[in-house]
């Protein structure tokens, strides 16, 4: 099969370009079916002896070849599958390339293509390749000049990196416009959009007194849906300043926002290009949690605009180089912005949700891979998540000044510069006197290490002494493991709930700090703590210093005290998280024993003491009120059981319902006197708490008071969020409101493609029993597309990637119809297709006969003719 001839690319293989180019001119004549571009490049030996030039391309029709002004004969070069050499390539020389392209029929959504009518660009990873000739890797950085022609009334916009500097009109009705971008910079970073678009306008002024001219384009009739994105990018704007210095450095900024588009937003130099899932809200099309996630992803591109695009990466190894960075000032912005605790306590969902399976199953990689057959498939939680957490880790080691320090010295030294990851630690190193040597492991190490605390107390000496160890359990290619660094934060809570000062053994003076940071560096280690004068309860991993599973020998009495008195909100938080899972748990081994499960009411009653804290941040509470999500509580399981963990969670909900019911009606009914919607993080907060309340009274069954309360909710709401959080409810329980919802839902938002997402999702992640049979049919709606990502994910993905108890049913129709649906996007978009697949890949927890279908599901996609690289690299990692 041709697979046996994929080749990976490998970190230790990296040598420098042998040719960089200085400059690129291109000159685009837009037609869907067969786009012109001209490319033009200023280029120049990069290395000591003669060579060929390698030009990757994709994809491309190749028309003529000039070397500075003469014309090659087809035997001065060779033109491949996927490159164009040209033998013996002068020292410097200007390089002409005609070649032409088919937008309309690009599905693949790299490139240059078509979305609703308006032509887009997205380059990153690797897609510039497929628009022209060229050495598409990130080390080769220039200037560009871009002239775009196109029909006037088609595409009466025409934008493209840098700044307008010439246009104009031609007789036959085409227009053009002439972009120049003063920065140097790798051709991923390259955009162009040409369309007819509507534009919302506003501006901001920097620190130093530049004025910048603020765009956001989107689809006619979106207008009104720009403002939060808007706002967003001015605090980011803002905020960057404030918190690290840096200012916007041209005086445009646009954003387009576009509906076909493979993740979530690009940060193109000046051209930012978003998914408009992550642009477009309003009160009554998008929820609280959009909101949120539209001014962190505005943010993110905003600021990779240092992080990424001035100083950018050597090569693709170094990708956490740029978004691990990014993510973290991404998550900082957030935490001013809105609740700091909450938003901790939300990322670690995240990482402990997507990152932690990931990096504990077949496709385990450290945050900078070694190597990779498609580049696509390492844009993943380790990259971004985990690498955000390794940054935020240095953040804690060096101290918010030293970090800042080190950032600074980063950017002095690497300003248009493609660097890697072990710059960006010695910047860190260099600006504080530090060393991270063994810090640096973190970045080749993969796999979530599991720490284990013990400790004792001695009344007599006054001692606490906290017995750490370190494991992390091989991943593939990394059998053994070393030690890693963690930084882990402690805490000693005394009986009244007072934090106890901290002084380690051997240590003089009078140190009296409550919190420290502890170097946990060997594989087992012991810290004493001196003049601890009585019992303490140890709060561990505090704000979550670390990325790692921590187990502790914590008793409930424990986990109550600190549900009740720990002082740091992660911690406070975490341990109802612990303390709900190990009695979920030990009512699915009852279940599996035979016996019945049976709710500890004990729990609901640290709820209450929560609830009647009135000093309590409402977004706050909402939080300790979540229960640990099934996939949280199933990953602790030998075999996963996913049934038995959905139908004991929902005996633990119905149980806490049941005990707290005139709590959660009074929290209900508080909730609901809120003034007008906002979308700011205060009334979010309340809505948050109001919302997780319903979620407790509609479990209650046979009570037509409180579903009556749902369907109120439903029908009378003024805004997305209490609409879609009673309809999500709705569609849990069986029933004539179900139906009645749905279709009132589905038939007010038929004309709106992104909230008819979540109407799909909100179907597909369902717990009734036939959830699969209405997926299947809802594939063939008229709103449904495989052609467009995010309705894929709305209903493919969310399906088999949120809806574990369904995916996994008895039968495995779950697992068939994911092949199905992979096999079938394997044709029309691989990036998107392979994104769903991870789910597969979980079968080594499950039992022999969930395997045994798994497998061969995978085995199934193995077969498929003309696989993909992206399709092929994740389902084959997956099968071994
Ligand atoms: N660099 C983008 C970000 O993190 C990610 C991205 C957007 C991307 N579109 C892509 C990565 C397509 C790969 C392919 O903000
Ligand atoms: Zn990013």
């Amino acid at each position: 099969m041709k697979k046996a001839q994929v080749k990976a690319t490998k970190l230790e293989d990296y040598v420098s370009p042998a040719f960089l180019v200085d400059h690129v001119d291109l000159t685009f004549f837009l037609k869907p079916e067969a786009t012109k571009v001209h490319s033009k490049l200023k280029i120049r030996q990069n290395s000591d002896c003669k060579q060929s030039l390698f030009l990757d391309g994709d994809a491309l029709r190749l028309d003529t070849v000039v070397i500075d002004g003469r014309v090659l004969g087809q035997d001065e070069y060779e033109c491949g599958e996927f490159s164009l050499s040209i033998p013996d390539f002068p020292s410097e020389a200007i390089l002409e390339i005609v070649t032409f392209i088919d937008p309309v029929h690009n599905t693949k959504l790299e490139g240059l293509y078509l979305s609703s009518g308006n032509f887009c660009t997205q380059c990153e990873a690797e897609g510039f390749r497929r628009i022209t000739y060229y050495p598409d890797r990130p080390d080769v950085m220039a200037t560009y000049t871009v002239t775009v022609h196109a029909d006037q009334d088609s595409y009466p916009v025409l934008l493209s990196n840098g700044n307008l500097i010439d246009q104009g009109v031609e007789e036959d009705g085409s227009h053009w416009a002439k972009w120049d971008d003063p920065f140097p910079k790798p051709s991923y970073l390259f955009a162009l959009v040409a369309g007819d678009l509507a534009c919302c306008e506003d501006s901001f002024k920097t620190r130093s007194g530049q004025d910048v001219t603020l765009k956001i384009f989107v689809e006619h009739g979106n207008e009104d849906k720009c403002a939060y994105a808007m706002d967003s990018l001015i605090r980011s704007m803002k905020w960057d300043e404030e918190r690290f210095g840096l200012e916007y450095d041209l005086d445009i900024f646009n954003i387009v926002a576009v509906s076909d588009f493979n993740m979530g937003a690009m940060e193109n130099k000046s051209l930012n290009i978003f998914n408009s899932k992550c642009i477009l809200a309003s009160p009554d099309t998008a929820t609280d949690f959009e909101f949120e996630r539209i001014e962190a992803i505005v943010a993110h591109e905003y600021f990779h605009n240092w992080t990424g695009n001035r100083v950018t990466c050597r090569d693709w190894f170094q990708l956490s180089l740029k978004e691990g960075l990014t993510v973290y000032r991404d998550q900082e912005f957030s935490a001013d912005m809105r609740s700091a605790p909450v938003k901790r306590i939300q990322d670690v969902r995240t990482l402990r949700a997507r990152q932690f399976p990931e990096d504990a199953g077949p496709l385990s990689h450290p945050i900078r891979p070694e190597s990779y057959i498609e580049i696509n498939n390492f844009y993943t939680s380790t990259v971004y998540e985990k690498g955000g957490e390794v940054i935020r880790m240095m953040a804690e080691l060096l101290g918010k000044d030293g970090f800042r320090k080190g950032l600074d010295l980063y950017f002095e030294r690497h300003d248009n510069q493609a660097v890697t990851c072990d710059d960006f630690v010695a910047a860190m190193e260099d600006a504080n006197g530090a060393n991270l040597k063994h810090f640096r492991l973190w970045y080749s190490q993969a796999g979530t290490p599991e720490v284990e605390a013990n400790w004792s107390y001695d009344a007599q000496e006054k001692t606490f002494t906290l017995t750490l160890d370190q494991f992390t359990a091989p991943t593939p290619g990394q059998d053994v493991k070393q030690p890693l660094l963690i930084p882990f934060t402690v805490g000693l809570i005394g009986q009244n709930g007072a934090a106890l000062p901290l002084k380690l053994e051997g240590e003089n003076g009078d140190k009296q700090t409550t919190k420290r940071t502890l170097q946990f560096d060997q594989d087992h280690q012991i810290f004493t703590f001196v003049d601890v004068n009585e019992l303490p309860v140890p709060s561990l991993n505090r704000n979550f210093s670390a990325p790692i599973k921590l187990s502790t020998k914590y008793t409930t009495g424990d986990l109550a005290f600190l549900m009740g008195h720990d002082k740091d909100a992660f911690s406070r938080w975490d341990a109802a998280q612990t303390y709900a899972s190990r009695l979920m748990l030990k009512m699915v081994k009852s279940v599996q024993e035979g016996g019945v499960a049976e709710f500890d009411s004990q729990y609901a009653d640290i709820l209450a003491i929560n609830i009647a804290d009135k000093s309590l941040d409402p977004a706050f509470l909402a939080q300790m009120l979540g229960l640990p999500s099934i996939d949280y509580v199933t990953e602790q399981m030998e075999v996963a059981d996913f049934a038995a963990v959905e139908k004991v969670r929902s005996v633990f909900k119905a149980g806490i319902a049941k005990a707290l019911y005139g709590q959660f009606k009074e929290l209900y009914l508080a909730g609901k006197e809120a003034a007008a919607y906002s979308p700011d993080s205060d009334s979010a907060g309340r809505r948050a708490l109001c919302n997780t309340a319903l979620g407790y009274l509609s479990v209650i069954e046979n009570d037509p008071a409180c579903l009556k309360l749902v369907v109120d909710q439903f029908e009378a709401a003024d805004n997305m969020t209490d609409r879609m959080a009673a309809l999500s409810l709705l569609a849990d329980i069986p029933g004539e409101e179900r139906e009645k919802a749905l279709k009132a839902f589905e038939s007010r938002y038929a004309d709106n493609t992104l909230v008819m997402d979540k109407w799909f999702a909100v179907q597909a992640t369902s717990t009734i029993s036939n959830a699969l049979e209405e997926v299947k049919k809802l594939l063939t709606h008229s709103a449904f597309s495989y052609k467009n990502p995010n309705k894929v994910r709305a209903l493919i993905g969310a399906f088999s990637g949120a809806n574990p108890a369904r995916f996994h049913a008895e039968g495995g129709e779950g697992y068939r119809f994911l092949a199905d649906s992979i096999i079938h996007l394997n044709g029309i978009n691989p990036q998107v297709a392979s994104k769903i697949l991870a789910p597969l890949g979980s079968w080594r927890r499950m039992n022999a006969t969930h395997q045994k279908m798994m497998k061969a599901e995978l085995q199934r996609i193995l077969d498929t003719e003309d696989l993909s690289n992206d399709v092929y690299e994740i389902a084959s990692k997956s099968l071994v």
